[in-house]
């Protein structure tokens, strides 16, 4: 196959990519190697900032968002038991929509099916070569029930683009490339998630603070609700019956004011485990690497899918000027621009999670530093602005 861009990796990013692309006039073919309804079924984060929202409806994917999705004006940050909210169109004049990631996920995909997209699923990249040149090329074969193993298919295309995920293939391919640096940072806690059938505890979402440590009320619907709590990473769900999750999660959002969650049946239960990790730089001849493929955040804060869309935008606008002047200037700066938002990004998800996670081994000094940290952001309106700023998403004309 010839082809102008090849996307390796079929989630939000790649798929948004392949769509802007394809409203130009610029071919492409994007290589997943999940099926879709494996996508369609994992859970991620919920909040687009408002740039991401008019990604989806500005372009023709799809405005579900805006009648299933659900605005949101603010959120509640809970310490020490007392409430504080945050209203953001007061702040900073913005919003944020709750719309689940695996949504987007499913209007891209109906999108790029409706449109004539080519989305290959089901197909494994086995090696990219050839990336130093103007040809860069990849293999791939079908992991399709029945599908031959050893049959190879080659792709050759102007510019190949890695939004093949946090564990990305792309990535790994060049790491051993001089002048090529990862930046990392670990933490000694992972998140217990639920999906459960119950009415919304609160209007907006819960970040809350606790002795018991961090926990996130969130929302998918009128009837489901999607909780999160800090957990030890080896945490095994099957440990946790509902009646325990339900203490655990109460106990963490209890104060004088009396406050509880409304329960329900839990239906799923995860854990998930994270990191804060970044490759510099986020290019490598002619492979770029966009959304998670090139960095990934803690979930406090709800980045990441956010975070991939501003590289896509970046990327796109790169690419669309280089098939329109044939200038390389946007595609030779792509990375830096690219990577000005994301240690923004990076400072604002470390910031949230170490600002309201604690744990039992910890300095005492550290859990009443977070609660000044806290106080601080919540008695004063510069704090809550910062936070609101970084939180909606910083303007598009400053990446
Ligand atoms: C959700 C997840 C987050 O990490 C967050 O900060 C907000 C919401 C969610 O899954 O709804």
């Amino acid at each position: 196959t010839r082809t102008q861009v090849g996307i390796v990796g079929g989630g939000p990013a790649g798929l948004m990519l392949s769509h802007l692309l394809a409203k130009q006039g610029i071919s492409n073919v994007v290589i997943e190697s999940r099926d879709h309804d494996t996508i369609a079924n994992t859970h991620r984060a919920g909040i687009l900032e408002q740039p991401s929202v008019a990604m989806l409806t500005d372009t023709g994917v799809d405005g579900r968002v805006l009648t299933v999705g659900d605005e949101h004006e603010g959120i509640n940050l809970r310490f020490k038991g007392e409430s504080h909210l945050l209203n953001f169109p007061e702040l900073v004049d913005a919003t944020v929509t709750l719309y689940a990631q695996n949504e987007v996920f499913i209007d891209l995909a109906a999108a790029r099916a409706r449109d004539g997209g080519d989305v290959r699923y089901e197909s494994e990249v086995t090696e990219i070569f050839d990336l130093k040149t103007d040809t860069p090329k990849f293999r791939y074969r079908s992991v399709a029930e029945g599908a031959d193993p050893d049959a190879l298919q080659e792709v050759h295309c102007d510019v190949l683009v890695g939004a093949d995920g946090s564990r990305s293939f792309c990535r790994r391919a060049v790491r051993d490339e001089p002048g090529h640096q990862d930046f990392t940072t670990e933490y000694p806690f992972a998140w217990f998630g639920i999906l459960c059938e119950a009415p919304k505890s609160f209007p907006e979402l819960i970040y809350a603070n606790s002795p018991r440590g961090f926990a996130l009320i969130s929302q998918r619907s009128e009837t489901v609700q999607r909780m999160y709590f800090q957990c030890d990473p080896n945490t095994n769900v099957d440990d946790w019956s509902e009646d325990r999750i339900w203490d655990e999660l109460q106990s963490r959002v209890a104060g004088p004011d009396g406050f509880e969650l409304k329960t329900g049946p839990i239906f799923d239960k995860t854990v998930l485990p994270f990191r804060s990790f970044v490759r510099e730089p986020m290019s490598h001849g002619n492979l770029f690497l966009a959304g998670d493929a090139a960095h990934t955040v803690p979930p406090t804060g709800a980045k990441g899918l956010n975070l991939a869309f501003a590289d896509v935008r970046v990327l796109f606008e790169a690419l669309d000027s280089f098939y329109s002047t044939g200038s390389r200037a946007l595609l030779d700066s792509y990375s830096d621009t690219a990577l000005r938002r994301v240690w923004k990004a990076q400072n604002f998800s470390y910031w949230m999670t170490t600002m309201l996670h604690t744990t039992a081994e910890e300095n005492p000094f550290s859990t009443r530093r977070s609660l000044g940290d806290l106080e601080s952001v919540t008695s004063s309106v510069y704090g809550r602005q910062y936070l609101a700023e970084c939180y909606t998403g910083w303007p598009n004309s400053r990446p």
